[in-house]
């Protein structure tokens, strides 16, 4: 089959990589000139863990190619991807305004029938909308070409999306049109050789369903996060409660990490795009609200926990702070709405001085940050004078770190780790003060117990006029 795949980032340029795998060919299709000419020259504009291999075998296979023409790619494909950004609008509306921008372009190159799919994460009614303004594009120009939308939401995650491309859980098709439905299926056997694993539906339900996907994995880490300050002031481990919670099978172990709070390019803003979907329907969602509200917080609390240790050592003005971690999570170079880049924008302004390492998103970083903060060779370089760690993404090669070499390196033995990567009995035999996130941590710190009691304190002094 040929494949136009439009937008060629985290999404396009691996699906278009497993489409070629599998024997298609694919023309992947950017607006960003750059990024076309770098993978003409086999440089990749993003890191994924095996991705480079896939790019470099399809290519020379010539299964694999580039171009920023969209007649090229049009007229050569019977089917068309777009994989475009869909971002969140100030309002937290999906800006929809890239999925429009190729639905105009990619008629006017029409020369017959083509099927428009859309892999963009869109709410309910946007293929519609492509529908309309295709054969708005095709009216105007005199075309008599045909065609289908489908919706085929992409659920791969990033750090792992070949294997979520090679072996999907689920391949959803919104498809009104049986001719659309019968090439899709084609496109996708190779994909589904074991068993079936497509389901066909109608475009809406399909469009909802990437959606639901997210907000309800989104709901769980909020959750977690949720019991986890309870856990706190309790005494309770959130580690033990979700091996407890976990093992019923209606509830399964994954996405039942309390942490620093979730980020990337998709739950943030896929949960607010559906609450606003909600809004314009005028429909109540409290529970969708929530998931937001409760994530916000959640990324807060690794700074107010230091800023809070802290503070009974002047603040953390020209204090250094180690940070492991930049990445969203791990095996990613992708830090929108990462929690890192939030929690060193609060440490900055308090006036600490950073040292940052991540395995592979430093370059992404480095575009926000500058000479602002230091980037490290690695995480004992990072550590090494801090007066504080603070792990921020569980990079697998954080898990076995020698904290016996870490700890002499530190002019102040304590590590905030929002991860719940380690253990407090391993850090206080290296004499460490030691904070996880919902479960036991250092006696001698400040628990939340205590953070939220001085903050009361603190407010009631403010109150009385007496000077903290
Ligand atoms: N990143 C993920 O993990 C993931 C997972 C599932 C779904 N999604 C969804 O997939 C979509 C794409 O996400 P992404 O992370 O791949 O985005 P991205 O920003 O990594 O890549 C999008 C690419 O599209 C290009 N582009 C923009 N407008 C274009 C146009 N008119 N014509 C051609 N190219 C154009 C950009 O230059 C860019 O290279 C979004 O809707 C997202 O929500 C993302």
């Amino acid at each position: 089959m040929h494949i136009l795949m439009v937008g060629t980032g985290y999404v396009g340029l691996v699906t278009a990589a497993c489409l070629a795998e599998m024997g298609h060919h694919v023309i992947c299709l950017d607006i960003d000139q750059q990024k076309i000419a770098n993978l003409q020259q086999g440089i990749l504009p993003i890191y994924e863990p095996g991705l480079a291999e896939l790019v470099e075998h399809n290519t020379k296979a010539k299964r694999l190619s580039f171009t920023t023409d969209y007649r090229e790619g049009v007229q050569q494909c019977t089917v068309c991807f777009i994989a475009v950004p869909t971002p969140s609008s100030e309002d937290g509306s999906c800006d929809l305004s890239y999925i429009y921008a190729a639905a105009s372009e990619i008629p006017r190159h029409m020369n017959g029938y083509k099927i428009i799919v859309n892999k963009s994460t869109v709410p309910v009614g946007t293929a519609a909308q492509v529908k309309k303004r295709i054969s708005e594009v095709l009216r105007d120009t005199h075309n008599d070409s045909t065609f289908d939308v489908v919706s085929n939401p992409e659920f791969l995650k990033e750090g792992s999306s070949i294997n979520d491309c090679m072996k999907p859980d689920r391949i959803i098709l919104g498809v009104d049109q049986p001719r659309a439905e019968k090439i899709m299926r084609e496109i996708y056997s190779a994909f589904t050789i074991n068993h079936d694993r497509i389901f066909v539906m109608d475009l809406v339900s399909a469009e909802m369903t990437k959606y639901a996907a997210n907000a309800m994995l989104a709901l769980r880490i909020s959750f977690m996060n949720e019991l986890s300050h309870l856990c706190e002031k309790t005494g309770a481990d959130i580690k033990q409660v979700r091996i407890g919670i976990g093992s019923d099978q209606r509830i399964g172990y994954q996405f039942l990490y309390a942490g620093a709070g979730y980020g990337g390019s998709c739950f943030p803003k896929d949960v607010r795009a559906l609450s606003f979907i909600a809004k314009m329907h005028d429909i109540d969602m409290p529970i969708l609200e929530s998931i937001e509200e409760v994530n916000e917080r959640q990324k807060k609390i690794l700074g107010e926990k230091i800023l809070s240790y802290f503070s009974f050592q002047g603040g953390v003005k020209k204090k250094t702070i180690a940070i492991w971690g930049l990445a969203f999570k791990p095996d990613t170079d992708d830090i929108r709405e990462a929690p890192a880049i939030d929690l060193i924008q609060e440490l900055l302004e308090h006036g600490a001085i950073i040292r940052a390492y991540d395995p592979i998103a430093m370059p992404n970083a480095k575009k926000i940050f500058g000479s602002r903060i230091q980037f490290c060779e690695d995480e004992y370089e990072a550590a090494h004078g801090a007066d504080a760690i603070i792990l921020v993404t569980e990079w697998k090669q954080f898990r076995f770190v020698d904290f016996s070499k870490i700890a002499p390196l530190l002019k102040h033995k304590v590590l905030f780790d929002g991860r719940n990567q380690y253990h407090l009995s391993e850090m206080q035999a290296l004499g460490m003060h030691y904070f996880g996130m919902g479960v036991p941590s250092s006696p001698h710190a400040l628990s939340t117990v205590a953070f939220s009691l001085e903050k009361k304190l603190l407010t009631e002094s403010a109150l009385l006029g007496i000077n903290a």
